[in-house]
């Protein structure tokens, strides 16, 4: 990826990394590489359950810098007590954050060295988290995190998937790459689109049948919903209009929860007018022309016949629009094949200013995967990108997005 392209440079950036104790501490080693090839200078607070996943020596050896890893050292004191350690930096990182320091970090809990330092610091703090679904869940968790945030505390992250653990669902600690990103931008002096409004429509569409059946399809929402918490991110003000989807709501974001494709056109519609419109829904095609008041019962009067009625297309009726079109849409293409020339056609019928193509035949695991492979389409050609993360596909495409508005502005 080309990702640092865009990014501000973090030449002379100090951070303090504070490494707490789960098995995403691994990722905080690429994290603190990727920091470093930035330019950044890196100092590494280890807990003491940090250290049963990675070694204080490996973090050391990255950051190029003595860990610290205990309150009371008089080593530590005599060269930097804790009080300059967490003044020094520019921005504290808590990557992984977990469930037992975003607590301590709530409660103003100082028991030990990283979380004496998140009270004692005057800096900026971004937090990674990173648990089992069910910790992340917890009301207790949820509790803590809101106070974190309602004080300023920056967020990045959870996405969801498969955890270590074994379960599948929020709570896995966001890719170094997004870490980097929301740490330049924690460090940036504005945010490329502030003042800019962004409409994102994500996940499927269920269209009713009966009170009890529905047509749908196997979109997941992850992409969708990575796009507007990246754009989020970039100070976008951010409409996300989705279908029934298991992911959370990113943090910041409008949300308005949809169940149809009329109900997804409406709620769009209304969102309007917006700078930017992303339409990552997997939207129905067609819905039932007509939904039975009762569950439709087996055996009486043999198979049933659904006759369907072609739904509204969201994508070309906003590209359609007059006076409040967009200044920039863009649509997505799941194809199973001939993936770029639907697509580019695809650009072309609809109004999009962007297609965002990506191959979802089953062997490529999409649907419902984690990595997506896109490429994007614009009138002046394509860009293929390499295989990528959701979470980083929508962090470069935000970015790409930033760059138009900070040409026109
Ligand atoms: O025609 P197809 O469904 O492949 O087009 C995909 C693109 O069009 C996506 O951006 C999708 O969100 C959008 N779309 C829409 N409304 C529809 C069908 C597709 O917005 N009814």
């Amino acid at each position: 990826m080309t990702e640092t392209l865009l990014a501000p440079s973090l030449a002379d950036r100090r951070i303090l990394l504070i490494i707490a104790g789960g098995i995403a501490a691994y990722k905080s080693l690429d994290l603190i590489r990727r920091l470093r090839e930035r330019g950044a200078s890196v100092r590494v607070v280890m807990t003491e359950a940090a250290q049963q996943f990675i070694t204080p020596l490996a973090a050391a050896s990255l950051s190029e810098n003595s860990v610290h890893t205990e309150l009371f050292s008089l080593t530590d004191e005599s060269e930097m007590g804790h009080i300059r350690l967490s003044r020094e930096a520019d921005l504290v990182v808590v990557a992984p954050a977990t469930a037992d320091i975003l607590a301590k970090a709530a409660l103003g809990l100082a028991g030990d060295l990283a979380s004496t330092l998140l009270l004692a610091t005057n800096k900026p703090i971004l937090v990674a988290p990173a648990m089992n679904v069910v910790m992340w869940n917890h009301p207790a968790t949820q509790a803590n995190i809101a106070t974190l945030r309602a004080r300023g505390v920056l967020q990045v992250g959870p996405g969801s998937g498969d955890l270590a653990c074994g379960e599948v669902g929020g709570g896995r600690m966001a890719e170094p790459l997004e870490i980097v990103t929301a740490i330049e931008l924690a460090l940036a002096p504005h945010l490329p689109l502030q003042g800019r409004r962004a409409l994102v429509t994500s996940g499927p569409t269920f269209e009713p049948i009966d009170p009890v059946r529905y047509i749908g399809n196997r979109s997941s929402g992850k992409q969708g919903h990575a796009i507007a918490a990246a754009l989020q991110r970039l100070g976008a003000e951010t409409i996300l209009v989705a279908g029934p989807t298991h992911e959370p709501v990113p943090p910041g974001v409008h949300f308005i929860a949809v169940e149809t494709a009329r109900e997804m056109l409406d709620a769009c519609l209304d969102a309007l007018p917006a700078d930017i419109a992303v339409c990552a829904a997997a939207v129905a095609d067609w819905r039932a022309d007509s939904v039975a008041e009762q569950k439709i019962k087996k055996g009486a009067g043999g198979t049933p016949v659904l006759h369907f009625v072609e739904n509204p297309d969201i994508l070309a009726t906003i590209a359609g629009r007059g006076g409040d079109r967009p200044a920039l849409v863009v649509g997505f293409a799941a194809e199973t094949e001939d993936v770029l020339g639907h697509a580019q056609a695809k650009r072309r019928r609809k109004g999009a200013d962007w297609v965002v193509a990506n191959d979802v035949s089953p062997a490529t695991g999409t649907f419902g995967g984690d990595i997506n492979t896109v490429h994007v389409i614009t009138a002046d050609g394509i860009d293929s990108w390499p295989p990528a993360t959701k979470a980083e596909v929508a962090s470069r495409l935000a970015a790409r997005i930033a760059k138009v508005f900070e040409v026109q502005s």
